[in-house]
């Protein structure tokens, strides 16, 4: 089991941008059904509007998931402050584009950990890092599991200098040769990895050194059982509540 606190270690199963199979992504209602459906631990992504607030969204352009259009770092946070966020599921709207300030008093109210995924937009790494930190620098609650991940690499070495005491993670799809050097660069503790690239061989590998192994995404609770055998700490799901009565049952 991977609940108890320390760094780097986040939860079994980590609700993906929330409980995104039942509610908006990345929305404050997801964050809310994943607390509902047992989840300790959510996922959510994160980049910086044009006057540098960051706000809880997973594309560079707002059009998939909110009633805006174009980038979201084109636009200033009281112009996405007006954006409806529950596009792809109306049945929740009115439903706010969340800044991070937002969220994450809401994750403390419910108790709930977090896998921050640092999204900057290309050429605004060291803004997004800046801002994201100083947010969490006055708000975070320090008895609550807090990792950083990126698949940017800069972000990740922005991390490491701006806040070193928190968790990094290593974001890839497939295991690239140079892992171990990468996750020495940035002094990462874990490795998040897409699921489909890991089979028992490579969790053997990569379990066999001192790094917390997560999985994403993970909707079949099947495959979650295999990866959790296999010696992979957790996976990130859309469908905590599922994957928690599966395990249960
Ligand atoms: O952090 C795991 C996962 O969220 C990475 O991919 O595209 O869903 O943000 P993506
Ligand atoms: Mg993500």
């Amino acid at each position: 089991m991977t609940t108890t606190s320390g760094p780097g270690v986040l939860a079994k199963f980590i609700a993906h941008r929330g409980a995104s199979g039942n509610a908006p992504e990345n929305t404050l209602a997801a964050m809310k059904l994943a607390a509902e459906h047992g989840a300790r631990c959510v996922e959510i992504d994160v980049s910086i509007s044009r006057d540098g607030v960051p706000f809880v969204h997973h594309d560079d352009n707002l059009d998939r998931c909110t009633t805006g259009t174009g980038l979201l770092c084109e636009q200033d946070a009281a112009q996405l402050d007006q954006l409806d966020a529950s596009k792809l599921m109306p049945e929740f709207s009115p439903e706010p584009l969340p800044r991070l300030s937002a969220l994450i008093g809401l994750l403390d109210s419910l108790n709930l950990g977090l896998n921050l995924e640092i999204k900057p937009r290309s050429g605004l790494e060291a803004p997004t890092v800046d801002a994201i930190c100083d947010v969490l620098d006055q708000l975070w609650p320090e008895r609550l599991p807090l990792v950083f991940s990126s698949f940017n690499q800069k972000s990740l070495q922005l991390a490491q200098t701006r806040s070193p005491s928190i968790a990094r993670a290593l974001l890839i799809g497939g295991l690239p040769k140079d892992w171990q050097a990468q996750m020495i660069q940035f002094d990462c503790c874990n490795l998040h990895a897409h699921e489909a690239r890991l089979d028992e061989q490579t969790v053997d590998t990569i379990k066999a050194t001192d790094v917390g192994l997560y999985a994403y995404t993970v909707n079949d609770p099947e495959r979650a059982t295999t990866l959790l055998n296999w010696g992979v700490d957790g996976v990130f799901t859309d469908h905590p509540q599922q994957m928690l009565k599966y395990q249960l049952a």
